[in-house]
């Protein structure tokens, strides 16, 4: 079997452990193994990954010491053309011209929505992976790269509680995360921030001033609020800023860590899950498999439809929030 690989969308840590065990699990058993650069447009570019003496073909050496390196050696990006039905089907056909016989595509719900397209128009196989830090997908508990984003924000926010401290004042530090709170939720969480605001939960300004003067008054002299980029606020700039109008007690700074959540080596949480994952999908195809995600949920390695996978974004879990409250007052 030939199999093709590629990263598109947001890179997440993660990726290339990744690809280092699909690699190694699939030419173990004999299988052979492409990388295209560039994510879908580089597929519809024919644009492949070559190792260092030129060849195309991907076999152990050429994916050694990847485990605990961040980004992807595959590069990635958003391919505008693969949005298209033309796109689709040019993909379908470059892949047929290379007698490639499966894809395993690693990113987010764009990713995996441009998967279920191909899998319409192609007949080869395809098992997507999660890659991507803002843990939205359905499917799986955990997306790969999510750990490592967490463990970034709280190391950033433990800079900034001190800085917090020794000044008497609060940071609105905002995380990624489009449309779930995940990566807010467990920052704060792990923390000790006082405030989160994430696209599940509408927090009104008003109740939130209330709350800081309450804080103000129980003495406490310094304050952290993670935001997540999708919240109704409309990120940490605006919400620092509203809040001010609205009679914030605090003198407030504002930091947007944004990208720096996306890189860095990824944690031996997300080093296991991707190889765990990278093995499993190249199991799948070797059972047939076609047109699902490979996912961990409680534990057990999963299989779910594509479909099922983008129907929505995964929320945070209530059991998340209401430890939250408690944790932080
Ligand atoms: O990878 C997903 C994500 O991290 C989102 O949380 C964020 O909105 C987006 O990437 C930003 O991506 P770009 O690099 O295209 O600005």
């Amino acid at each position: 079997m030939k199999i093709g690989v590629l990263c598109s969308g947001g890179d997440s840590p993660g990726m290339n452990a990744c690809l280092r065990s699909i690699v190694r699990s699939a030419t173990g058993c004999g299988h052979l193994v492409v990388g295209f650069r560039h994510g879908y447009q580089g597929l519809l570019n024919e644009e492949f990954y070559r190792n260092n003496d030129g060849t195309i073909l991907m076999g152990r050496r050429s994916v050694s010491g990847l485990s605990k390196l961040g980004g992807t050696i595959l590069k990635s990006s958003r391919c505008q053309e693969f949005e298209t039905l033309a796109g689709v089907q040019k993909a379908a056909e470059v892949l047929a011209k290379h007698q490639i016989d499966a894809l395993l595509p690693i990113g987010g719900n764009g990713t995996l929505s441009g998967a279920l397209a191909l899998s319409k128009v192609w007949d080869g196989q395809i098992i997507g992976l999660p890659g991507t830090i803002d843990n939205d997908l359905l499917g799986t508990d955990f997306t790969i790269g999510y750990s490592t984003a967490v463990h970034t924000a709280v190391a950033a926010v433990d800079n900034l509680q001190d800085t917090a401290g020794s000044h008497d004042m609060m940071f609105f530090v905002e995380v990624m995360g489009r449309h779930c709170g995940d990566i807010a939720l467990a920052t704060a969480i792990a923390s000790g921030a006082e405030i989160v605001c994430i696209p599940e939960m509408v927090e009104k300004p008003e109740r939130l001033v209330k709350k800081l003067r309450e804080i103000k008054e129980l003495g406490k002299s310094s304050v952290i609020a993670i935001v997540a980029e999708g919240d109704e606020s409309g990120g940490a700039v605006a919400l620092q800023k509203t809040l001010k109008e609205a009679g914030n007690p605090y003198d407030s700074r504002t930091v947007v860590l944004g990208h720096v959540l996306r890189g860095g080596s990824p944690t031996p949480m997300d080093r296991v899950l991707a190889s765990e994952l990278g093995n499993l999908a190249v199991s799948a195809l070797m059972q047939g498999e076609t047109g699902k995600m490979a996912g961990r949920i409680n534990g057990e390695c999963t299989l779910r439809p594509l479909e099922e996978c983008i129907s929505g974004h995964r929320k945070v879990s209530p059991e998340r929030l209401r430890l939250l409250q408690i944790v932080a007052g």
